[in-house]
């Protein structure tokens, strides 16, 4: 209680300051808003006709500093993608400034805390305004300037939000990362993108649990950070935490009595907005780059468009900003475009399972946005804590993340959204920036699994994996690509652009890439298949499996492992090991305990795998290369169709495996 009065106190509100400076910022005006699934049509061919003057029609809407020389800039060889080439512009200026004579004091973040009982804060777009400017002077004092990278390692609190808009005020990159990722983990994207500052708070309430986050990024700070100057600390719970003089600041003293005006800094349309790691098939994490341009259009134009947002509604989107989801829908989207977003401190089973339903009654949620990993959940605990709670509100309910499956789709259809509520099934990924195939709210035709059809500019093709060739017409399955950018595509992978070349403009040259494979039906909606990739969707967290490998590996018992991905009723996937050990070590649970101990370790508690088997070989090709194919089949129970393994190196690996099945 007595911390969020503190925090409170450093956002009080200086409305004269505020008017006076920002009264010539001109009534924001929002893109285009599609009102019928006819409309869709029309306007889908027109942007697929003339996508610049699409874009730029758009992108008038917003507030430039300078007009933009030429809309779109690009080839899918190098890559390079430019969108409105030589434009300026602040994002934040169009997330808070714009409209603060026309909503100032509407709510812009409404947040729920972890506890049930604990007060709500409800920042109005002044108020956010201001809070956003403290912490731009604030870090601006601590010497952070535009291109310098900012590292955030934080809970779902309000001034998380804030400061990471107050790194986009000052042109500082944000580099959000998730709070559960390990020491190591974090080590390793502050010095992959040689970040100059990290913000957190000292603790972090997760349902029942508070975890240390403080001591996590001094074990970050302990393995080696050369690039950090400063660690900004968020006080959320007030417990002690350790404390290095040289290194530490707290974030009220350094926020508390700045200026509640912050000029804007005035960014290049393709100056870069934020880096955020995600998994890959191969190596380490890459760091995904956004820029300022593009990304401001696309999120606001498909955030609008897909949850059919009106004035007054409450929206919420129950990812964490550590996800590409929370960027684009819980702050930049809804933002851009007058929103009320709804941010939430806990876990949809905390006190129990009726949390999610019971915040959407309190707070009369219009648009919800949620994962099939947390649909499914909550399914499993049964439908008495659903059922019975005012949800009558809601007028679109969305998934994101994972393919839906059917029963998931099903119990959302009839127990969220009452059978008269329409699903946006939204597919799309921390490259793409925003959503990419998805119905709008209530316009386009739904049908249970299948995400549906490309949003305007959006030009999706299916290529034959064998040919190489895209497969016109319906129905048809393949590849799934992107054959012409759209403003929000990533534009490199931070310190290494041969890896966003070789990673998503290779495997079919002249297009983007995704790594899913998916169909399309009679009608042209598309259907996600999943990965094809060695990527897998661990509730809807992204992971490689070489990367998990990686972890296993760092065990002294252990000389090789293999992991895959096999079906989990909530998790979508589970994680499966199979673990070579040393000789004469004996593989056990206490190996397995250990083994999981390392993983969380490297990577973090979220790619622990569920299940380790120990094994002496791993079946292999001639050239040396494991057979996930049948690993992957092994560990799904499905052995009876295993297809050739005459032609492995070491064919009787396979039924060692079989025979030793978790
Ligand atoms: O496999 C697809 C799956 O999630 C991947 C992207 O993961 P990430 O970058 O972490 O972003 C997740 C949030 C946007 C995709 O390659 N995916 C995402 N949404 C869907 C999906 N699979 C099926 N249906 C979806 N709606």
């Amino acid at each position: 209680m007595i911390i969020r009065r503190i925090w409170i106190s450093h956002l009080t509100y200086h409305p004269i300051l505020a008017y006076n400076q920002y009264q010539d910022m001109s009534e924001p005006s929002l893109p285009l808003q599609i009102t019928s699934f006819q409309e869709y049509q029309q306007v889908y061919d027109r942007s697929i006709a003339d996508p610049e003057a699409f874009w730029a029609e758009q992108a008038e809407t917003f507030h430039w500093h300078k007009p933009w020389d030429r809309v779109l800039d690009w080839n899918f060889t190098d890559p390079r993608v430019e969108w409105f080439q030589g434009g300026s512009l602040n994002i934040t200026e169009n997330c808070l400034d714009r409209h603060l004579t026309t909503r100032g004091d509407q709510t812009a973040i409404l947040f729920e805390p972890n506890e049930p009982g604990d007060p709500e804060v409800k920042l109005s777009y002044t108020e956010l305004h201001t809070a956003v400017c403290r912490v731009s002077n604030a870090l601006r004092a601590l010497g952070i300037g535009k291109g310098d990278r900012v590292c955030f390692y934080m809970p779902m609190v309000p001034e998380l939000a804030v400061s990471v808009l107050a790194c986009a005020r000052i042109g500082a990159i944000h580099s959000v990362v998730f709070a559960g990722f390990s020491a190591q983990a974090l080590a390793d994207r502050v010095n992959d993108a040689d970040c100059a500052l990290i913000i957190c708070s000292d603790y972090n309430r997760r349902g029942a649990k508070n975890i240390a986050v403080k001591d996590v990024v001094d074990d970050a700070i302990a393995l080696g950070c050369p690039s950090v100057r400063h660690v900004l600390v968020h006080r959320n719970t007030g417990e002690a935490v350790k404390w290095n003089e040289n290194l530490d600041r707290w974030y009220h003293e350094e926020v508390d009595g700045q200026p509640a005006s912050c000029a804007a800094e005035v960014m290049q349309a393709e100056d870069v907005l934020f880096i955020l790691y995600t998994s890959g098939s191969t190596g380490k994490p890459k760091g995904v780059v956004h820029t300022c341009g593009g990304y401001m259009v696309y999120t606001a134009f498909s955030f609008l468009n897909v949850f059919q947002y009106q004035p007054g509604d409450v929206y919420w989107c129950t990812a964490d900003i550590g996800w590409i989801t929370g960027h684009s829908y819980i702050l930049y989207g809804p933002l851009l475009c007058g929103a009320t977003t709804l941010m939430f401190e806990g876990v949809p089973t905390y006190p129990d399972a009726s949390r999610f339903w019971q915040v959407c009654a309190k707070h009369k949620v219009n648009q919800f946005y949620t994962a099939p990993t947390a649909i499914r959940a909550l399914m499993a605990r049964g439908n008495r804590f659903v059922d019975g709670h005012d949800l009558s509100d809601l007028k679109v309910i969305g998934s994101v993340g994972e393919p839906i499956n059917e029963e998931a789709w099903e119990w959302y259809h009839e127990h969220v959204g009452k059978g008269r509520v329409p699903i946006v099934d939204t597919w799309w990924q921390t490259e793409t920036g925003g959503m990419m195939i998805s119905g709008l709210g209530g316009l386009s035709p739904q049908k249970a699994t299948f995400a549906g059809y490309p949003l305007p500019g959006v030009q999706m093709a299916l290529i034959d994996k064998n040919s190489g060739e895209e497969v016109s017409g319906n129905p048809a399955s393949g590849l799934l690509c992107v054959k012409f950018p759209w403003p929000s595509i990533l534009r490199t992978t931070w310190g290494d652009h041969e890896r966003c070349r070789t990673t998503y403009f290779t495997t079919v040259p002249g297009m983007y890439f995704t790594g899913d494979g998916a169909r399309r039906d009679a009608d042209g909606m598309y259907r996600i298949i999943g990965r094809v990739d060695d990527v897998i969707n661990v509730s809807g967290h992204r992971l490689g499996t070489a990367e998990v490998e990686n972890a296993i590996n760092e065990h002294a018992q252990v000389v090789e492992s293999a992991v895959v991905g096999y079906p989990h009723d909530i998790k979508g996937q589970g994680i499966y090991a199979y673990v070579i050990v040393a000789d004469g070590v004996p593989a056990g649970d206490t190996l397995r305990e250990e083994i999981v101990a390392m993983v969380r370790q490297e990577i973090g508690p979220i790619a622990k795998p569920d299940k380790i088997q120990f094994v002496d070989e791993l079946p292999k090709t001639r050239s040396g290369k494991i057979m996930r194919r049948i690993l992957r089949k092994v560990a799904s129970g499905d052995t009876g169709a295993l297809g050739d393994t005459s032609t492995l190196l070491n064919p009787e690996a396979v039924e060692s495996v079989i025979a030793g099945v978790v």
